[in-house]
């Protein structure tokens, strides 16, 4: 019999990948969204919906009833104040419902940051606080602190510009969203797997102008990339009273202050390296476009 798996966030840029390979690796795969239609537009009739909302525990009962696993994608923001409660509070119920419910593995989606010491950023505050949850509920784990992925590369891209944000320093090993997604199916397969916090990095390591650069030489030829100092972005983010962008000021300011921490070498060993280098996604990307 299929085993059955959760995805919480499937409709998210980082879920999607992970539901499609789960249900290409043999699982039913259920997919639990506030709205089960907008979500079936989206994703197609390979999953089984189901209506709930992270921060109504009994909305989660039925969709974990039954499951092998529940793998979480949650993203907070864009105010300080919606981390915590939308990514740890939504994981802090997913965990205790799937614990009432038997679930055998919980899979969560943190960062390739997330250390006590970053914990003066909201974002990284509440995925500390989500793993805490997750690892206190008792169920075996698998906590992927993962670094920047190439699909939010075209994030920069705004009709016919593309900003590079602050002046971000580090270089930082880019991983392709569906070299992650293998990696998630792959853990739920590994009893090995288990009650582990792995660091998952791409094959080579650039900055995130040269990440955006290349992007644009090879998926967006006719756009040109400039750059903006982070003030700037987050006085227009305060003027316009616009929170989005607050947060991406925001964000922007936590990368050039810190980059990836962690060793990716027994998640490559465990789950296998990821291959896929920044060109060879670029030119997939132009193909698809
Ligand atoms: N981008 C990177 O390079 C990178 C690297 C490492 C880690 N991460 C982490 O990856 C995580 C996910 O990112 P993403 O880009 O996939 O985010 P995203 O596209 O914004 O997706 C977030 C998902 O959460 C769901 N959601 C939000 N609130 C919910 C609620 N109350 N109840 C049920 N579902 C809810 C959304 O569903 P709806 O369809 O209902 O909106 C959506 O499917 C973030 O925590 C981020 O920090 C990102």
């Amino acid at each position: 019999m299929k085993k059955t798996i959760l995805v919480v966030g499937a409709t998210g840029m980082l879920g999607t990948p992970v539901a499609r390979q789960l249900h290409t690796d043999g699982y039913e795969v259920r997919v639990l969204a506030r709205s089960p239609e907008k979500a079936r537009a989206k994703l197609g009739d390979s999953f089984v919906y189901y209506k709930g909302d992270v921060e109504d525990p009994s909305s989660l009962e039925s969709a974990v009833d039954g499951c092998f696993g529940v793998h979480i994608n949650l993203r907070g923001g864009p105010k300080a104040e919606d981390f915590d409660r939308i990514e740890y509070g939504g994981t802090a119920n997913i965990a205790k419902v799937s614990a009432s419910k038997g679930v055998q593995r919980i899979t969560y989606l943190s960062g390739a940051a997330t250390f006590e010491e970053n914990a003066w950023f909201p974002m990284v505050r509440a995925k500390l606080r989500s793993e805490k949850a997750i690892r206190e509920s008792g169920i075996p784990y698998t906590i992927f602190c993962a670094t920047h992925i190439m699909e939010s590369l075209s994030l920069a891209v705004r009709g016919k510009r593309a900003t590079v944000i602050g002046k971000q320093p580090h270089r930082l090993h880019w991983l392709a969203a569906n070299d992650y997604a293998k990696m998630v199916s792959k853990a739920f397969q590994l009893p090995e797997a288990a009650n582990k916090r792995l660091f998952l990095y791409g094959p080579e390591a650039f900055t995130m102008a040269e990440a955006i650069n290349t992007y644009c030489s090879i998926v967006h030829p006719d756009v040109k990339v400039s750059s903006v100092p982070i003030w700037l972005l987050s006085l227009v983010g305060k003027v316009s009273f616009n929170p989005e962008l607050q947060l991406v000021a925001d964000l922007m300011h936590f990368f050039e202050k810190v980059g990836e921490g962690g060793d990716p070498s027994e998640a490559s060993s465990l789950l296998g390296a990821p291959t896929t280098t920044l060109e060879q996604w670029c030119r997939q990307q132009r193909n698809i476009a």
